[in-house]
């Protein structure tokens, strides 16, 4: 792999000037309109997760909020060239807005798989810029592909030219110990050239050596000024702000000054809260989150998955954090992730499940 081809100087400007000012969001609601529906869709969006965001997953999400915009777990251009198609792409109707996230960097085989989402019926596609995993590594995808923008760009050029569906690049802010803004300024320029338009950015570097991809969300440092300085300095392209983020105060702050917000983890972790999102950020009447209402969705789907073979299991671990900080929901979620249970129905465990949290709560 090339290394170290740092882009030539396309954005003149530094971007000094404006700072947020502290508590800006303090009783700030957003004024919602559908008149740039790219900007619009991008507003908030639960972020890929290798093994997380599945499909049951987001089918489970899609329940919660019919507006944000989900992603699948990274998918590399290998296994779907080259394996089994359907397990890869397949996804429920529902769960649109849908992107696809794709690992690769060879423009020939990132076209051919851009168009097999097309055919699948996605709505975008995603490439990763940002995973630092040794496996991805030695592929020389994901987060190294950022010292190679010129590559990023010939692959987004060829998904571009391929498909008519948008094309978005989901990044870090540098790599290793790189303390230059100039890096992910001319890395953005650059992809920009080449017609992706929607930059996701992960707000701090990927460091390739030394960190496993879990320290790598938590360790180095992250820099939401850059993010908010990439937008100044690209005002035309769409900028989502991803990492760190943990409530609502966050997101209507980072929406001050930039077009949308990814969340992962706390919306993992914390799937109710999914539920205020459609009221809160887009503009819908509010719901009432009815809680069992939900589950009970997931168990009818979990009967419909186990029909096709699928065990509950595979499905619940997703729920498994839907009544956290109710009274009884730890006894709930021990039901639920009890694999001695594997041989019932998913009702009959539905069945258990609710038992434990009711005689927890009485
Ligand atoms: C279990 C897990 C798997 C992840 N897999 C991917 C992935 O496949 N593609 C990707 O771009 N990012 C992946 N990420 C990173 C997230 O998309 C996100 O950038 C990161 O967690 C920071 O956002 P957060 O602080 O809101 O969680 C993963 C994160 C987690 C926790």
């Amino acid at each position: 792999m090339r290394r170290g081809v740092v882009g030539r100087l396309i954005c003149g400007r530094d971007g000094l000037g404006r700072t947020m000012p502290d508590n800006a969001c303090k009783g700030y609601r957003p004024v919602i309109t559908d008149s740039h529906p790219a900007t619009f869709a991008a507003r908030l969006s639960v972020a890929p997760m290798m093994d997380w965001t599945d499909r049951h997953c987001r089918f489970f999400h899609r329940l919660l909020t019919r507006r944000t915009r989900l992603y699948t777990e990274m998918v590399t251009t290998g296994a779907l060239l080259h394996g089994d198609v359907p397990r890869h792409l397949d996804f429920n109707e529902q769960e649109h807005p849908i992107a696809l996230q794709l690992g690769g960097s060879e423009p020939g085989d990132l076209a051919q798989a851009a168009r097999l989402a097309q055919q699948w019926g996605y709505d975008e596609i995603n490439l990763n810029c940002g995973c630092p995993s040794p496996r991805v590594q030695r592929g020389a995808f994901g987060a190294c592909l950022m010292a190679e923008p010129a590559t990023v760009a010939d692959g987004v050029k060829a998904m571009r030219d391929a498909v008519s569906l948008p094309v978005t690049v989901k990044h870090r802010i540098g790599l290793d110990r790189c303390e230059s803004y100039d890096f992910v300024r001319d890395f953005v320029g650059w992809v920009s050239q080449a017609g992706c338009d929607t930059f996701i950015v992960h707000a701090r570097n990927a460091w390739l050596q030394g960190l496993s991809p879990k320290e790598n969300r938590e360790i180095p440092p992250l820099r939401y000024e850059w993010v908010y300085r990439l937008k100044r300095d690209f005002p035309a392209l769409t900028v989502v702000l991803n990492g760190g983020v943990s409530d609502e105060v966050q997101i209507h702050a980072h929406l001050q000054q930039l077009d949308g917000v990814m969340v992962g983890r706390q919306a993992y972790h914390q799937p109710a809260w999914l539920a205020s999102w459609d009221g809160e950020f887009f503009g819908d009447p509010a719901r009432e989150l009815e809680i069992d209402a939900i589950e009970e969705a997931m168990v009818i789907y979990m009967e419909q998955q186990a029909a096709r073979g699928v065990a509950w299991a595979a499905v619940a671990r997703h729920i498994l954090g839907l009544r956290n900080g109710q009274p009884g929901a730890r006894r709930w979620r021990q039901v639920w992730s009890d694999h001695r249970l594997k041989a019932l129905s998913p009702a009959q465990v539905h069945q258990r499940a609710r038992q434990a949290l009711q005689s927890m709560a009485a």
